[in-house]
């Protein structure tokens, strides 16, 4: 079987307070032609983010995905768990101004929403332009090679 490259996979992940919201992202995405890697959860059901955002930042961190969105419901905790990990750079945005400059200025790879404070077009708006901008380098290289890790 022909395994999709990380470039074709993106990953989505969520809690309870995101879960609507991933379900309608999922959907954009697979029309959109993109392979996505659901990290659950899988209902509305209460549950605790770290248990589902700790593995998808794992996957990211390894390479395993180049890119994910992670959801809950203010898009801080899911955040805070994913840059534990020394290779995730994730941004929770609020428009689409932010979700562009996460990936011009600071080559983030993974886009973090507040599931319950945005409209689910403008996630998706914010969805878009995050994997559709690249990084801008240059004078931007080195600063985020300076955020470094402090063990
Ligand atoms: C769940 O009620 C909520 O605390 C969670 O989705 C998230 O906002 C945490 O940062």
């Amino acid at each position: 079987m022909n395994m999709p490259s990380s470039e074709q996979l993106i990953g989505i992940a969520c809690d309870h307070g995101g879960y609507e919201m991933k379900e309608f992202l999922k959907a954009k995405l697979i029309e959109f032609g993109l392979k996505v890697v659901d990290y659950g959860t899988n209902s509305p059901e209460s549950v605790d983010y770290p248990d589902f955002i700790h593995p998808i930042a794992r996957d990211v961190n390894d390479t395993k995905l180049k890119t994910a969105v992670i959801i809950c419901g203010s898009g801080n905790g899911a955040q805070m768990t994913a840059n534990k990990y020394g290779n995730v750079r994730a941004a929770l945005c609020w428009n689409v101004e932010l979700a562009s400059l996460a990936r011009q200025h600071n080559d983030a790879n993974i886009l973090a929403l507040p599931g319950r404070f945005v409209s689910f077009e403008l996630a998706w708006s914010m969805v878009k332009v995050f994997i559709e901008t690249n990084f801008e380098g240059g004078r931007h290289s080195g600063r985020v090679s300076k955020i470094g890790r402090i063990q």
